[in-house]
């Protein structure tokens, strides 16, 4: 087993697993100073292109990404998302994380779903590719509203399920995405392999979110995330400021000068 998904195994019970998403080297770096898990995600679809869903994006926008991504991850685990459709059938699954995982060099991938894409799931995992599972809210085939997962009992029953599925078939992780807190509690506890939670409370064992809505710069209204840092503020400063310069030459001297 890959050292890094055996150290974020470990924490379990012991320590938080901080997860950060990132889709360009600069970014990674500094996550990667911080982080255990940083994720590829494909919320750089809403995030960076203005797509509506995240059925959009596709491989060569995963791939891209990802390689820009690689280049500032020295230490923690890099996992990619497998984009919408990519992962249809099992050979076509397989194809596609030979592809993302031989041109990106990540560690692992993540699909969304339980028992529907199950036969996938273990066919990766048979041919020797690690897979972090996504359960709750399911971006890429979300019908509807945004809304949390596991207010009903059938709902819940599915879930709980459909963890357990993901963790026999060999997945070293789930991310629980909107699901409600007793129910996130339940699954992380039943579980022997982490959980990392985006609103489904502090029970689970990390978190993630999207790292542009945690620094300010996706203006996002989700009751999950929480601005720690406006960076918006300092980018603007330093626009204003080269600008400023610009305009009454103070930049640039004879120093930045050939
Ligand atoms: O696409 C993404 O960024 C994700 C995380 C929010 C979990 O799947």
């Amino acid at each position: 087993m890959n050292s890094k998904i055996k150290k974020v195994l470990k924490k379990k019970k012991k320590s938080k697993i901080i997860c950060l998403t990132s889709y360009s080297k600069n970014i990674a770096e500094e996550a990667d100073k911080y982080a255990d898990i940083i994720l590829v995600g494909d919320s750089l679809g809403s995030v960076l292109y203005n797509y509506n869903t995240t059925k959009k994006v596709t491989l060569t926008n995963m791939i891209d990404h990802s390689k820009s991504v690689r280049l500032g991850v020295k230490k923690s685990l890099m996992v990619v998302d497998m984009p919408h459709n990519s992962y249809k059938t099992k050979s076509l699954a397989l194809k596609n994380a030979k592809k993302i995982i031989k041109e990106t060099k990540c560690d692992a991938v993540k699909l969304e779903g339980g028992k529907k894409i199950i036969k996938q799931i273990k066919f990766l995992i048979k041919n020797k590719i690690p897979v972090m599972g996504h359960l709750g809210l399911l971006p890429q085939t979300n019908k509807g509203k945004f809304k949390s997962k596991g207010g009903s009992t059938k709902e819940k029953k599915q879930l709980i399920k459909d963890s357990l599925l993901l963790q026999d078939c060999g997945v070293f992780s789930i991310v629980l995405e909107c699901v409600k807190t007793s129910l996130a509690k339940q699954i992380t506890e039943n579980l022997k392999i982490p959980t990392i939670g985006i609103g489904s409370s502090a029970y689970c064992d990390g978190q993630v979110l999207v790292t542009d809505d945690l620094i300010g710069l996706n203006n996002t209204k989700i009751k999950f995330v929480k601005k720690f840092i406006n960076i918006k503020k300092y980018i603007n400063l330093g626009f204003k400021k080269f600008s400023s310069e610009v305009k009454s030459k103070k930049y640039p001297l004879k120093k930045h000068s050939y």
